[in-house]
């Protein structure tokens, strides 16, 4: 790492940097935010271990027992500063309807003025000075595999030092990534400060980070700015804001998608292998069902991991979509997570962890709820008070913070798929949309043709969850599980959906299927009724069977679902009733969800594919049959 000083205007780029107009740009932000000077990341392992040991110093981390935890620390934030402010997220395009009713929309003028050029009133940018006393990083980041033609770059300016490890793990960043844009190549612009400058004298705090927050993209100059938080998709700016919000605007100018989806292989014991990619909102278990292990029942069938988050997709030469995980790492919820629920997954975190907000353990580890069945008689707890089992039961306190998270990179991954790193990606066979909801949606159903399945993705519902401030288990639409992340009007998204599916059509080439299942229907005891996990094998192979033409299924209302003989259930004592209390379609229940899809309708009238409303007609026609 190189460590130039901030002279006026000028900063010392190391030799190797040879982009003119980077260069220019990082003065220009050192400037703004008078940063005291400027490291420019090289992304090498010496590099990451100083920055953590910085880290450790100024309290924000602490390295854990390296006997039981090797090269791994526990990060704590700011109790403030814990999960995606979407409320603080906005998408500022010239127009508010390019931007669309789902998201927060404000003129760019206007937001420039707030963050960068200061107001009318005289108040300054926001931006102006708040880097104060504090390092710049320079982090060049690639978005999938280097080199690939699906692949983007992007830089992140970012005041904080655990932004710049976390970028490490998390994407493909350092030195390769600037000789790759050379003198001039493209790179999206990402802007990252904790909005917490340190005047001359003034102690640090460990998690520094401002009331004010601001989650900022410009899609048609395709710029981040990202202002007041240190935490996950509000800070790592290639994940939610490039990978999701810009790229989904640059994937429909230019004819590709970018969704949030996980990709998994699935190998069948004869060898035959397909490609799945699925949509599950923010804590839902897509990291589940990415590293998902076959249950008991199912000798020689293999799942392996190409992503967990996000996929790029785009149409290949041989006319069918291929995708890449733009990510390098997972920055997963770790509540929940156990050697039942996600065995892989466990393992992956064995070594090599930046963990944040779990609790520590007396012996130097870490623990959060679900993790065992009994937690440990003493912890700390995330927010570094004492923690017992009898106090949780007094005072309801968790030991961690349900969106406590661990960031690790793939290559931990036991099962991570060979071809994960493809530049040409993997072509897939089916998409599934998912949301988490205890009645009316059942746990599978096949679409019957591309528009019946966009359909279903735009009209996906779900209860909240932690991952984003505010309340949770309230039931809200979540189009294609996007609802947070598509970077303009959602119902353009439909209807590049729909266009994507005729382009294809018209080529010739085999369109994925399209399912949507629900994992988390609840009986009359308020309990799951569907085990979940591992034993979603079984709704896999029977995806496999379809796409093989050998499995059957029962026409519904909007779709093919299986009937329990169409199901595999070697392993699992699960009975009809249960079944049909998971699969069934309830008109009562399926009239009124209509009623909600019809509100999404008119929220989203503004250029809302006419396929949408004619599809609610038929689903319509045929539950009043
Ligand atoms: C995430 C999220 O962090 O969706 O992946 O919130
Ligand atoms: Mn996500």
């Amino acid at each position: 790492m190189n460590r130039p000083a901030v002279e006026g205007l000028r900063v010392n780029a190391p030799a190797h940097v040879k982009h003119h107009r980077l260069i220019a740009w990082v003065a220009e932000i050192a400037a703004l935010t008078e940063a005291a000077e400027v490291c420019w990341c090289d992304g090498s392992q010496e590099e990451y271990d100083r920055l953590c040991a910085q880290l450790v110093a100024a309290g924000t981390m602490r390295r854990l027992n390296p006997q039981l935890r090797p090269n791994s620390y526990l990060a704590s934030s700011d109790p403030s500063d814990v999960a995606r402010v979407e409320d603080r997220t906005f998408i500022c395009s010239e127009r508010p309807q390019d931007a669309g009713p789902t998201n927060n929309w404000m003129a760019p003028a206007e937001m420039r003025a707030i963050l960068q050029t200061g107001t009318a009133d005289g108040t300054p940018g926001l931006f102006r000075g708040s880097m104060r006393g504090r390092t710049l990083y320079v982090v060049p980041f690639s978005m999938g595999p280097l080199g690939s033609h699906i692949s983007h770059i992007g830089v992140e300016l970012t005041d904080s030092a655990y932004v710049a490890i976390s970028m490490r793990v998390m994407t493909r960043m350092g030195r390769p990534v600037l000789d790759l844009l050379g003198e001039d190549g493209a790179f999206v612009p990402c802007v990252h400060s904790c909005g917490a400058p340190l005047e001359r004298g003034q102690k640090d705090v460990a998690w520094p980070c401002n009331k004010t927050k601001y989650i900022v993209h410009y899609p048609e100059t395709r710029e981040i700015w990202s202002y007041g938080s240190g935490y996950g998709g509000n800070a790592l700016l290639g994940k939610k804001c490039f990978a999701l919000r810009i790229a989904s605007t640059m994937g429909r100018d230019q004819g590709w998608l970018a969704e949030h989806m996980l990709i998994l292989g699935v190998t069948s014991p004869q060898g035959r292998k397909y490609h799945v990619a699925a949509a599950f909102p923010s804590a839902c278990g897509k990291t589940n069902f990415s590293m998902m292990v076959p249950p008991e029942g199912y000798p020689g069938w293999k799942v392996t991991t190409i992503g967990d988050d996000i996929a790029w997709i785009k149409p290949g030469a041989d006319g069918r979509l291929h995708a890449i995980n733009p990510e390098a790492g997972y920055f997963g919820v770790a509540p929940g997570t156990n050697y039942k629920t996600n065995p892989n997954c466990m393992d992956s975190l064995k070594r090599d962890v930046v963990f944040t907000n779990v609790a520590l353990t007396d012996d130097g580890d870490v623990w959060w709820e679900g993790m065992t069945d009994t937690p440990p008689a003493h912890l700390i707890d995330w927010r570094g008070l004492d923690w017992t089992p009898a106090l949780a039961k007094e005072t309801g306190a968790k030991a961690a913070h349900p969106n406590a998270r661990f960031t690790v990179a793939s290559t931990n991954n036991p099962v991570l798929d060979p071809e994960w790193d493809s530049t040409t990606g993997v072509a897939i066979d089916a998409f599934i949309f998912g949301g988490r909801r205890s009645t009316t949606v059942p746990l599978v159903t096949e679409a019957r043709n591309w528009s019946e399945g966009v359909y279903m993705a735009a009209t996906m519902g779900s209860e909240t969850t932690a991952a984003a401030a505010g309340q949770q288990g309230v039931v809200r639409r979540d189009p294609f599980a996007m609802l947070p992340f598509c970077g303009y009007n959602m119902a353009e998204h439909f209807q590049h959906w729909l266009d994507m599916g005729s382009k294809l059509r018209a080529a010739g080439a085999r369109l994925p299927r399209i399912y949507c299942v629900n994992w988390f229907r609840k009986g009359a005891d308020g309990k799951f009724v569907w085990p979940g996990y591992g034993e979603n094998m079984r709704v896999l192979e029977w995806m496999i069977g379809r796409l093989e033409g050998r499995a059957g299924g029962d026409e519904n209302v909007f779709g093919i679902s299986p009937r329990y003989d169409d199901l595999q259930w070697n392993g699992l004592a699960f009975t009809r009733e249960q079944f049909a209390s998971v699969i069934g379609i309830d008109r009562a229940a399926w009239k009124q969800e209509l009623v909600l899809h019809a509100e999404l309708f008119k929220q989203l009238e503004y250029h809302l594919p006419v396929e949408l409303p004619a599809t609610m007609a038929r689903i319509e026609e045929r539950l009043g049959a």
